[in-house]
């Protein structure tokens, strides 16, 4: 079984992603280093250590990250909320990310999200060098962080595979996750390519499992050797019908994010 040459740091492991990634290298028996604001609420794989760890505390986080070779950054917020509640943790707390990571020389793998484009209309097909059209200060955080990525890859060579995770969850709800599913199991195979691929250089990567109904097209994934497995398609006929009966929402790749607040007037 193939192994990372130097340890994994994983940020966010308490968080519901996070523990399947935990899981799932764990039981590789890769060496992991797991941290969280939060404690980690599972037994620990024999490989992993556990250290709690505010984003915001950059002293922390370069102690955390020395003798890594890849920083797997799932931790800060994770949905819509205020400016004020976003910056901390997913503005300042990515700048520790990637100080961390230049100065070890190790790759991020970022966990971007769909919020980061949710402005484009359903009905576009995206490739990964799309604008950047955020629905929220959360995607507007992804967004940024995606640009750390490549100031860092082209200002200190350091490698980043930006992963636009669409809707990651036990299964699909709903009709827009039959188009931005990924299944927990593509999740940690994707994971685990992006720690193994020799040279990744700036991926970008559509997170999302072989729907038939998605929104995206190209991206890096024949660099890292990753192909979905799953495909929420086998939901379709439960869940074509489930729509929001919201206009905005239904018509934007965001959905509910961009609907959020909404007050722009039409026409
Ligand atoms: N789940 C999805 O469908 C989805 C979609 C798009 C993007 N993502 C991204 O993937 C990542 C993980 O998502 P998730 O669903 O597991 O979210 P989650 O909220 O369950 O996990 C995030 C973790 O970050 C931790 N955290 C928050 N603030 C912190 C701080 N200041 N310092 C240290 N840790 C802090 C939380 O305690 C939590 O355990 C997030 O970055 C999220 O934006 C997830």
């Amino acid at each position: 079984m193939t192994s990372p040459a130097r340890p994994v740091l994983l940020t966010g492991a308490s968080g519901a992603l996070g523990r399947q990634i935990a899981r799932g290298l764990g039981a590789k028996g890769w060496s992991l280093r797991l941290t969280d604001i939060a404690p980690f609420p599972d037994p620990l794989p024999a490989g992993a250590r556990f250290e709690a760890a505010d984003l915001n505390d950059g002293v922390a986080i370069l102690r955390l990250a020395e003798g890594c070779g890849t920083i797997l950054h799932f931790g800060g917020i994770s949905i819509d909320r205020p400016f004020e509640e976003v910056f901390g943790p997913n503005l300042r707390g990515l700048y520790h990310i990637y100080e961390a990571a230049r100065r070890e020389r190790a790759r991020v793998v970022f966990a971007s999200s769909n919020h980061s484009i949710g402005f484009h209309e359903r009905s576009e097909r995206l490739d990964d060098d799309c604008a950047f059209e955020p629905d929220c200060y959360y995607g507007l955080s992804k967004a940024y962080g995606e640009l750390m990525g490549r100031l860092y890859w082209h200002k200190h060579g350091v490698e980043s595979v930006l992963v636009r995770i669409g809707s990651c969850f036990p299964e699909p709800v709903d009709a827009r996750m039959l188009a931005t599913w990924l299944s927990y199991a593509d999740l940690v195979r994707l994971m685990e390519r992006a720690v193994l691929a020799e040279r990744t250089d700036l991926a970008v990567i559509w997170g999302a499992s072989n729907n038939a109904r998605s929104f995206w097209g190209r991206d890096a994934r024949a660099r890292l050797g990753w192909q979905p497995e799953d495909s929420a398609d086998v939901y379709a006929a439960q869940l074509a019908g489930k729509l929001s009966g919201d206009p905005v929402c239904e018509r934007y790749q965001g959905g509910a994010y961009a609907a959020n607040g909404y007050s722009r007037r039409e026409g």
